[in-house]
């Protein structure tokens, strides 16, 4: 495990907290190892209703650790980060999102795939893929086109604008705005409401609202391939390093 995953249980309800604030909860590959071993530990725990993510400090995620990006070696389909795409798609549990401060990268695509999000009015959403020189991932560029329309989909993930709170909620990502202070305890409400309904229909009607996940399976492969090109580019490469550099140096 990792010591920036906090676990804890919360009745049925599993909570995960992001807690790694000096990087503004950024995720390593421990990070991603140990969010995939609780989501498996999860499916197989018949008193785990429901899993609630969050993050510590203000801040949901500033996406993968950028230095991870740097020294991305070996085949990208072995990665921590891509065998926690995997384990997301085939979660077998309700996952509900409390989003606060940046959400950024994976941070705004893991929303894709949860069953409830609920974010503070501090919440940025981003997905700046293309300005890091990478492509989209978590299947993204299947769910955003899917869930916002092309139009709206080309903004986010072509020219990667950042949007808040209420425009999320406008494009169906999330469900609801709710106040910082707030935030966690709704959120955790909603978690125990669904761990508190009978499991059985539950599990059957998210499997349906979901359909096909083999379809997001494929689409995450044909991203990885190209993302696992793309993270190794020199292009890529400069816009990690000088990030790190600049952010080192403020
Ligand atoms: N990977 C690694 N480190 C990160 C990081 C990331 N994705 N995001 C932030 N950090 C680190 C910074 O390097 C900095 O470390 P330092 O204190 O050792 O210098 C620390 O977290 C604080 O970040 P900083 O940028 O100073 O905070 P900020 O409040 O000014 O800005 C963000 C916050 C999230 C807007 C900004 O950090 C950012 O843009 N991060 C990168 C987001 C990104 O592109 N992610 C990849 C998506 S695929």
């Amino acid at each position: 495990m990792s010591e920036h995953i906090e676990k804890r249980r919360e009745g049925a309800v599993l909570s995960l907290v992001l807690a790694r604030p000096e990087k503004k909860n950024a995720l390593t590959a421990a990070m991603y190892d140990a969010l995939s071993l609780a989501f498996a530990e999860a499916n197989r725990a018949d008193d785990i209703g429901a899993i609630l993510i969050s993050g510590k400090g203000g801040v949901f995620t500033a996406g993968n650790d950028i230095g991870d990006f740097l020294r991305a070696v070996g085949s990208p389909d072995a990665s921590p980060g891509v065998r926690f795409l995997h384990a997301l798609n085939g979660l077998e549990r309700p996952l509900v999102a409390a989003v606060e401060g940046p959400a950024i990268g994976i941070g705004t695509t893991l929303c894709f795939h949860c069953d409830l999000v609920y974010a503070a009015p501090t919440t940025r959403f981003q997905m700046p893929f293309v300005d890091l020189a990478l492509v989209p991932e978590a299947a993204s560029s299947l769910l955003a086109p899917r869930r916002f329309g092309m139009a709206r989909a080309a903004q986010a993930l072509l020219l990667a604008e950042p949007f808040d709170a209420a425009e999320a909620c406008r494009l169906g990502l999330i469900n609801a705005v709710v106040e910082t202070d707030a935030l966690y305890a709704h959120a955790l409400d909603k978690a125990k409401a669904l761990a508190a309904k009978p499991r059985a229909a539950l599990l059957a009607t998210r499997k349906l609202l979901r359909g096909d996940t083999n379809v997001i399976k494929a689409r995450m492969a044909e991203e990885n391939r190209a993302f696992g090109q793309a993270v190794r580019s020199d292009e890529a490469r400069a816009i990690f390093s000088a990030f790190l550099q600049k952010t080192k140096a403020s």
